[in-house]
C-alpha cells in the first residue's frame, strides 16, 4: 500500500481547511506562492528550495485561522488589543505547522513565525534583524506587503503594480525599505515585470 503523501496536496489541503471560511487569506497565500517562487528564483536558489519557499508562502497566514472572527474580518481600524491579537498570527501557525516532522512544512512552520520580522530588526514576534531571519520568510516580506498593497480593503482601494512597487522601493510614511533584504528587494525590482503578469496578465499588445 502506498502511504506517502504528496507535500503539495498536504499544503493545498491545510491551506483549504484552515482558510475554508476565509477566501480572502486562502486566495492570499494562493496569490503570494507565484511571486515568491518567482523571487527565490532570481535570487539563484535551486528548484527544491525554490518550491519549498511556494508552499511556505501559501501557509505563511495560517495561524490567521485561530483569530476571532470579530478580529480577522473587522473592517475598520483594529484597536491596540485587536492588533496585538492579530500579530498572534505568527506563533500560531508556527504551533500549527511544527509537528508535521517533514522538513518543508517545518520551514513553513519559521517562515509563519518570522514573516513579519523586519530586516531593521523592527519587525515582530521576536525583532530579529538580518540574516538571522530564516530566507524563506524574508522573500515571504516582501511579496506580503506588494499583495497587500496589491488588494482593495474596505479602508483602503488597491494600488495599481506601478505605485505599489515604487511605494516598497521607496516607502512612505508605514513602509520602509529598511524592512526588507535589500537582496529581495532588489530581485523584487528585476522582477517586477513578471510579477505584474502574474496580476494583471499580459500587457495589451504585447
Ligand atoms: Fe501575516
Ligand atoms: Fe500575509
Amino acid at each position: 500500500m502506498e502511504r506517502s503523501l504528496d507535500i503539495f496536496s498536504v499544503a493545498a489541503g491545510l491551506a483549504r481547511l484552515a482558510h475554508a471560511n476565509d477566501g480572502e487569506t486562502y486566495d492570499h497565500g494562493c496569490r503570494m506562492r507565484p511571486v515568491c517562487n518567482l523571487l527565490a528564483t532570481r535570487l539563484g536558489l535551486d528548484g527544491e528550495a525554490i518550491e519549498r519557499i511556494g508552499v511556505c508562502a501559501q501557509l505563511h497566514d495560517i495561524g490567521k485561522c485561530t483569530l476571532p472572527e470579530t478580529v480577522l474580518f473587522k473592517p475598520g481600524r483594529l484597536t491596540p488589543d485587536e492588533y496585538r491579537q492579530m500579530t498572534e498570527h505568527t506563533s500560531s501557525g508556527h504551533g500549527l505547522l511544527r509537528d508535521f516532522g517533514h522538513p518543508w512544512l517545518d520551514c513553513a512552520a519559521d517562515a509563519a513565525l518570522h514573516h513579519h520580522e523586519r530586516f531593521d530588526g523592527g519587525g515582530y514576534p521576536h525583532g530579529i534583524a538580518g540574516v538571522a531571519i530564516p530566507l524563506p520568510a524574508r522573500i515571504i516580506a516582501v511579496a506580503d506587503v506588494y499583495d497587500a498593497l496589491r488588494s482593495e480593503r474596505p479602508y483602503k482601494p488597491a494600488l495599481d503594480h506601478e505605485k505599489a512597487v515604487n511605494l516598497i522601493l521607496r516607502g512612505d510614511d508605514r513602509t520602509n525599505p529598511s524592512h526588507f533584504d535589500p537582496a529581495v528587494l532588489a530581485a523584487f525590482q528585476h522582477g517586477a515585470p513578471a510579477i505584474r503578469q502574474l496580476y494583471d496578465g499580459p500587457a495589451v499588445g504585447a
